[in-house]
């Protein structure tokens, strides 16, 4: 059956994300598959106002899956949030002749799509974000290698803090969400876990596990804090210094967790999810979001999904709660 579509842009925007380049690859050569062409619009919104472009071909996404980053570059649009911009994108979209748009990033990223596609154009989003915090996907693309970079750098630090017997607040990206947080919190057999989502009690989420810990022999601690929560590491810190005069030490994180090579999940939730929208452009469709529910790949209405909701997986806070003795 001939594709419905000639010719696609595609872009990424937002905060970048490992897996974004598979993703890439994985539009890219969909469409050489069906006789598709495809154009890269660099640096996303800011590209298509701008009419930053590249052409894409089998051979020009060769080896890509295995790179960290965004081939097309990523950027945070303040011009496209005014009609003009839209505009001018919409404009930009004309010139070059796409019928359609693949988008990979975050609600931001959907939402810009959906102006779009007032102005004509076929769109599709396909969600990549290492803060797993969009609502129709069970999965976004980058969170599976943040998670484990979170993870190797909390591993090292927890020498340190043990040998010097210190306690160490890591404060772990998530946006407003706590995902991240929770799955490295499991992950590394943190003392506690703090997210944005639930209420922090500081005498009972942070210094009684502490002091748990202690009872049990355990002269180091491990606390996990996710971005969102309000005052952050520091304050978390202080308070833990004044309540048990622990020497404690904050770390940050920050944007190393959305760098490095993708692993094998990032990498085949992006090929995947590169090839649906492919595909559901093809068969004519559009205002879809490519998502996983569990290990289905499914797509969604666009407005529906970013009207959907989501929550942190109460299975993961309760085995959380449980090992760290918080109940
Ligand atoms: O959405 C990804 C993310 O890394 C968030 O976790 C974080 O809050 C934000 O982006 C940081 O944005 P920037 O790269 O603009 O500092």
């Amino acid at each position: 059956m001939a594709s419905a579509v000639r010719r696609i842009g595609v872009f990424t925007s937002g905060g970048d994300a490992p897996g974004m380049n598979a993703a890439i690859r994985s539009v890219v050569r969909t469409c050489m598959h069906m006789g598709i062409e495809c154009i890269g619009i660099r640096r996303g919104y800011h590209g298509l106002i701008n009419g930053d472009f590249v052409q894409l071909d089998f051979e020009s996404v060769s080896g890509l899956s295995r790179r960290g980053g965004t081939m097309l570059y990523s950027a945070r649009s303040e011009d496209f949030k005014a009609k003009q911009g839209q505009d001018r994108a919409a404009a930009t979209c004309k010139l070059l002749g796409l019928d359609a748009l693949v988008g990979i990033g975050g609600d931001g990223t959907f939402n810009g799509l959906l102006c779009l596609a007032k102005q004509g154009l076929s769109v599709i989003g396909i969600p990549g974000t290492i803060d797993n915090d969009i609502a129709c996907s069970t999965y976004t693309i980058g969170y599976d290698t943040a998670c484990n970079t979170a993870l190797e750098c909390i591993d090292k630090l927890r020498d340190t803090m043990q040998s010097h017997e210190r306690c160490s607040v890591v404060e772990v990206m998530g946006h407003r969400a706590g995902y991240l947080a929770l799955n490295v919190g499991v992950a590394c057999g943190a003392t506690t876990v703090l997210v944005p989502e639930k209420p922090v009690d500081y005498e009972k989420d942070i210094i009684e596990p502490i002091r748990r810990s202690r009872l049990t022999g355990r002269t180091h601690f491990m606390v996990i804090v996710a971005e969102g929560v309000a005052g952050g590491a520091y304050e978390v810190a202080q308070h833990i210094r004044q309540e048990t005069s622990v020497d404690t030490r904050v770390t940050i994180l920050g944007h190393i967790q959305r760098g490095g090579a993708p692993t094998l999940r990032d990498r085949v939730a992006a090929t995947y999810m590169g090839y649906e929208a492919v595909r559901l452009l093809a068969e004519g469709k559009t205002c879809r979001v490519v998502a996983m529910k569990g290990d289905e790949y499914v797509d969604y209405d666009i407005t529906e999904a970013l009207q959907m909701k989501k929550s942190l997986d109460p299975q993961t806070y309760t085995v959380m709660r449980a090992l760290t003795g918080i109940g």
